[in-house]
């Protein structure tokens, strides 16, 4: 090895900009960064220094620094500069309390600068009236603002917590393909032409569900991966087509070890990153509780506003849409909404009519509770007695407004599930610093595609039904409930996973349900039906979503936040263009020709 230094152009750092404190006081220190800003005061200049860990103040006297004075006065913001100078406390009255670093500042000595920038597309600050596009097109420079950075910062923290604490619990940390072969099941997805077999292909996948599984069979017993997952899916807030997963798997598992591992795991991911006993416990809850509840399999438990049924009490209401909905073997729920009686104007009213009826409503039936009775489109249908039966049912109060909602069940729970979460939105009833974790267990296992006209899996194929409800798998398949669970926190689906099936006839017995012909099952998923049948251990486990996680524990309002070079809503990247058109000649090496081109 050669040892010999030459002489580095680069200053050798012997501090960072954040960590200088007044006990530096006296020292001479070497710094690397950018110059976040400069400004000439009372004949000094003060420059601000920046690099990962915050800003530092550095000082220029003309009197004794004539040269560097006049050569860092013209140098441009986010120029990149070597800087060596001492450590001095500031004057008192020049303390800032607001600045990580600003008891001390940094009496220039010397400067070089590295790379001089030219100007920027906009201001590298906190609050910044840059659009979003801009923001995305340059995003290298949007991570340069303190929130952004501080953003990232914490989620590779959040990713360092997982794996300490992952390893902790004995789970040892795997690589599964990239390239996998498509399996059109779930989410439509990426597709990767193949070079060398001409009409074939891989798929990224959507998961590694089945690599997981199938290194439970060969023998590891407790598996974990942060890893890549793509899906061409619709965008929203809390979705990108490609985003992380912190996947895990245990062999020998029951579906109370699964739970008591990651509540485990959470507990201590969360309140180590907070620094305080955050979380105590998370509480469990039945999918259909929740929906009964809250009208959504992932409540947001921070506000109330909870469903209530009125189907018993409202019986004999001579109001046809209470009636019609009844004798049809649907439900009539409340929601009580306390003391906000001039909230409700016409117009607000109006607009949650409108949003019950684009969820496949009637429309909103509302009543204000007043001392002389009720102001109410619906008064005429209740007598005295009926109100005071629904008021005492519902305990509303003076001043409280009653929203009813009448229909078949799932219409009626998810629609005023949805208004609940919109209310909350407009009453500001949470705080984002508030985080509410949960457990939501015993999901059914399928549901009913109406538009294809198939049985389809809940959480995935390969999730296995709870064992008390296997005699009705092919004769009542709805009401079968399943082995699984979700992590649910703020409204937010945090992570999935499940008790998985490990014996093959039951496998099968599932992929007929799901319409798949022998021939189909043989050729998708015959690999997995011979593993299954060439011992596997009972096995389960959890897949959980990384940058929702960082999204909640940063406070930020969408996953592009806490993803480095996240996708725009169309699912392009402003920043280097993609998707593109694919090069003439790759096409031909793939055979491929676009075809019908819009
Ligand atoms: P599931 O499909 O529920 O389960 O995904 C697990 C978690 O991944 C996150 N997630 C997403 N995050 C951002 N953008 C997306 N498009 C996106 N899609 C999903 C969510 C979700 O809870 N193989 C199973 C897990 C298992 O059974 O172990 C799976 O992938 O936080």
């Amino acid at each position: 090895m050669n040892t010999h230094q030459s002489s580095s152009p680069v200053w050798q750092r012997t501090h960072r900009c954040g960590t200088v404190t007044a006990t530096d006081a006296g020292r001479t220190v070497t710094l690397n960064g950018w110059l976040a800003k400069s400004r000439n005061l009372g004949g000094l200049l003060f420059l601000d220094l920046r690099d990962q860990t915050g800003k530092l103040q550095v000082v220029i006297n003309p009197e004794t620094q004539g040269d560097l004075f006049r050569r860092m006065e013209s140098i441009r913001q986010e120029s990149t500069l070597g800087v060596r100078g001492t450590v001095r406390l500031r004057p008192t009255e020049m303390r800032n309390a607001g600045m990580a670093t600003g008891e001390v500042e940094i009496l220039a000595e010397e400067i070089q600068v590295y790379t001089e920038s030219e100007v920027l597309p906009f201001a590298i600050s906190d609050i910044t009236e840059a659009s979003d596009a801009l923001r995305l097109q340059y995003r290298y420079l949007d991570l340069r603002r303190d929130s952004m950075r501080d953003k990232i910062l914490q989620r590779i923290r959040i990713t360092q917590l997982f794996r300490k604490t992952l390893e902790e619990h004995g789970f040892l940390d795997f690589e599964t393909p990239y390239l996998y072969k498509s399996t059109p099941e779930g989410a439509r997805e990426f597709l990767v032409p193949s070079r060398v077999h001409p009409g074939s292909g891989y798929a990224l996948p959507q998961s590694p569900q089945l690599f997981k599984q199938l290194l439970m069979i060969s023998g590891f017993d407790r598996y974990y991966q942060i890893v890549k997952c793509f899906r061409d899916e619709d965008m929203r807030a809390d979705r990108q087509p490609e985003f992380t997963q912190v996947d895990c798997e245990i062999s020998f598992a029951t579906l109370p070890l699964v739970l008591e591992t990651f509540d485990a795991v959470m507990k201590k991911i969360v309140n180590e990153f907070y620094g305080c006993e955050k979380i105590t416990s998370i509480p469990r809850m039945t999918h259909r509780y929740a929906m009964e509840t809250y009208g959504c399999d992932k409540p947001d438990t921070r506000f109330g506003l909870e469903l209530q049924d009125l189907s018993a009490v409202v019986k004999d209401v001579e109001f046809a849409v209470f009636q019609t909905a009844l004798s049809q073997g649907g439900i009539v729920n409340a929601v009580v909404v306390p003391q906000q009686e001039t909230f409700f104007s016409r117009k607000k009213l109006d607009e949650y009519t409108d949003l019950m009826k684009q969820s496949g409503l009637a429309g909103l039936g509302w009543a204000k509770v007043q001392a002389e009775g009720w102001q109410s489109p619906l008064g005429k249908f209740f007598s005295p007695a009926q109100i005071a039966t629904v008021q005492t049912a519902l305990g509303a109060k003076t001043g409280d407004v009653i929203l009813f909602a009448a229909g078949a069940r799932k219409t009626v729970q998810t629609g005023l599930g949805l208004l609940r979460n919109t209310l909350a939105k407009h009453l500001e009833l949470t705080k984002p610093e508030d985080v509410r974790f949960l457990w939501v267990t015993e999901f059914p296992a399928f549901e009913y595609d109406e538009d294809n006209k198939r049985w389809v899996a809940c959480h995935h194929p390969f999730t296995s039904p709870n064992f008390e409800d296997l005699d009705r798998l092919e004769t009542d398949p709805g009401s079968v409930r399943a082995w699984a669970y979700d992590l649910v926190c703020n409204g937010f689906e945090l992570g999935g996973g499940s008790i998985r099936i490990h014996q093959p006839e039951l496998q099968e017995r599932v992929f007929a349900l799901l319409g798949l012909s022998p021939e189909e099952t043989e050729q998708k998923f015959g690999f997995l039906l011979k593993a299954l049948r060439l011992g596997a251990p009972p096995h389960g486990g959890i897949a959980l979503g990384l940058d929702r996680i960082a999204m909640i524990l940063t406070g930020s309002d969408a996953i592009r936040d806490v993803i480095a070079f996240p996708k725009t809503q169309r699912a392009t990247c402003l920043l280097t263009g993609s998707p593109s058109p694919f090069p003439e000649k790759s096409l031909t090496e793939l055979h491929l020709q676009w075809k019908d081109l819009p």
